[in-house]
């Protein structure tokens, strides 16, 4: 008797214990060989773990792991490598100090004498550089130095000179430009050809419909779903099955009353700037940033934070010229900033949550010198209530949260600052759907209260649900400057695409 032949691996029982959280809960499921496994589910929900287990990072508590017909007890990262597993972690995993070639071949560098063959090691490392889109880089330029951008490539490169059989993507593409999320999706269809099979973790849903075969979804670390197909399957129908419930809207925008400018910028001039940039955002306001990756805005951003040099210009908040000369002049003038890279920038993963909350704002709330302990214990849990951090208690470090609970984490520090003016850099980058819904009310709040709020983001979508006016900026320039009633996705995206493509765009010769 032949039954149907199985599914070339298995997630069998597996269930996780952290202190005080069971992050996966009895998970059972299967994959075939050539395709692409989208997994998905709200921050924490376990998918990250899952990865870890399977790439020997972490050891299941119970379960274990069946690849074709061996079952496998990943007991660490070294027997998951040699049975084939490659696992690009949500956080880097690549050391700055080393070159691009090096951290390719880190633990399994090219055999030959007992001295490293870096000729060898060049050449090689350049192959698969040039696979990712990173042929115009040499192999000797140190980590360190490429954006975050290059380094997610390098970690690519990394698991296809290992020539693995089953490839793991934790949200590859939060920190890619679209050229490198097309490289990337370009590289995972030659993977699902030569039959190797692929999981891709992302709060993206648009993503999955374009590249993933099937879905997983996960909940409170439990499997509550798997859709064989994409056939019939809606954005609506995962999203539901993520957080339970229906979610009609997450923009919901009301439009505010604005008062006098809380921000004035003229001619602002500085690195990653094209030519000089003037606007203003009103108290109460929300303006949307939009551009590509590499547009101009994280550069502004930081320029006004004083996180870069202003070459020249002026910067007024509520009609007083400040010298912003570094963040702690921004900082004094009311204007903050939510960086983009939250990793490098943001949170302190050794700190609690209670920590990386407070240790900013805490200066405010002194009690003769003296910590307010209630002032302190208040804050933190008004954040995680607000922002619905995931955690089993404010005493946990922030290492221990899931990568979006993280993220809160950081926006939480700077919600508890005194704001006059707030820039977000993609605020919600690695935030899932329904707490992205959570972050534009509280957006929506600070400027109920009188703050003028910059959101720089790179979805069309968000930029469009919850601004009152969108500034595009295409090749460090701000293009335009577009009031809500007149934005439409076309319209937005012609401005914001570089010279040359837009006359393709429009359909002109170029
Ligand atoms: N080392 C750890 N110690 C304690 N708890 C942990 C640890 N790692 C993860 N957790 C907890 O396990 C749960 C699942 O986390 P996981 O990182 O797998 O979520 P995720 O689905 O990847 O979320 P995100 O979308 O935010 O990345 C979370 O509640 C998290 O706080
Ligand atoms: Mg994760």
């Amino acid at each position: 008797m032949s039954s149907l032949p199985a599914d070339y691996m298995e997630f069998v029982h597996i269930s996780k214990q952290f202190p005080g959280v069971l992050a996966l809960d009895d998970v059972n499921f299967s994959v075939p060989q050539g395709s692409v496994r989208a997994l998905v589910g709200e921050n924490g929900a376990g998918k990250s773990t899952l990865l870890k287990i399977l790439s020997g990072a972490h050891p299941p508590t119970t379960g274990h792991i069946r690849i074709a017909d061996r079952e496998m007890a990943f007991e660490d990262t070294t027997s998951a490598i040699d049975a084939g597993v490659a696992v690009i972690y949500q956080e880097l995993q690549l050391v700055p100090e080393l070159s691009i070639a090096e951290n390719i071949y880190l633990g399994h560098l090219p055999a030959g004498s007992m001295f490293i063959d870096y000729r060898q090691l060049w050449d090689k490392a350049f192959e698969n550089m040039r696979m990712v889109g990173l042929g115009d880089v040499s192999p000797k330029v140190r980590v360190g130095r490429l954006s975050i951008g290059q380094r997610q490539m390098v970690e690519i490169a990394k698991a296809l000179t290992r020539n693995a059989g089953i490839i793991a993507f934790d949200e590859p593409t939060s920190s890619l430009s679209s050229r490198e999320t097309d490289v990337l999706f370009g590289i995972i269809r030659q993977l699902r050809e030569q039959n190797k099979t692929i999981f891709y973790v992302s709060h993206r849903l648009e993503e999955i419909f374009e590249i993933c075969d099937s879905v997983t979804v996960f909940r409170d670390g439990r499997h509550v779903a798997t859709r064989r197909t994409m056939e019939g399957l809606t954005r609506d129908m995962i999203v539901k099955d993520m957080v339970g419930r229906e979610i009609v809207d997450i923009y919901h925008y009301h439009p505010r009353p604005h008062g006098e400018a809380a921000l004035k910028v003229e001619d602002v001039t500085g690195p990653g700037l094209a030519s000089p940039v003037s606007f203003e955002v009103r108290k109460g306001e929300i303006i949307g940033c939009f551009g590509l990756v590499g547009a101009g805005r994280t550069e502004l951003m930081r320029i006004l934070f004083g996180a870069a040099p202003r070459r020249s210009g002026n910067v007024e908040v509520f009609g007083r010229t400040v010298d912003v000369k570094a963040p702690a002049d921004a900082i004094r003038a009311g204007i903050m900033l939510c960086p983009e890279d939250r990793k490098k920038e943001g949170v302190i993963p050794g700190l609690s949550i209670q920590e990386n909350t407070n240790i900013s704002a805490r200066r405010h709330h002194l009690r003769m010198g003296f910590l307010d302990k209630r002032w302190e214990y208040d804050n933190v849990m008004e954040k995680i209530r607000a922002l619905a951090i995931k955690t089993p208690s404010q005493r946990q470090l922030a290492r221990n949260l899931s990568g979006g609970n993280q993220q809160k984490v950081v926006l939480a520090r700077w919600l508890a600052e005194k704001i006059k003016v707030i820039l977000l850099d993609e605020p919600t980058r690695g935030i899932d759907v329904g707490a992205k819904s959570e972050i534009y009310d509280i957006i929506y709040r600070l400027a109920g209260e009188g703050i003028g709020v910059v959101a720089v983001s790179s979805e069309l979508p968000e930029v469009m649900g919850i601004s009152d006016r969108i500034l595009v900026f295409s090749e460090g320039e701000l293009v335009a400057d577009v009031p809500r009633a007149e934005a439409t996705q076309e319209k937005i995206l012609s401005l914001a695409l570089p010279q040359e493509s837009k006359k393709h765009f429009r359909g002109e010769e170029i």
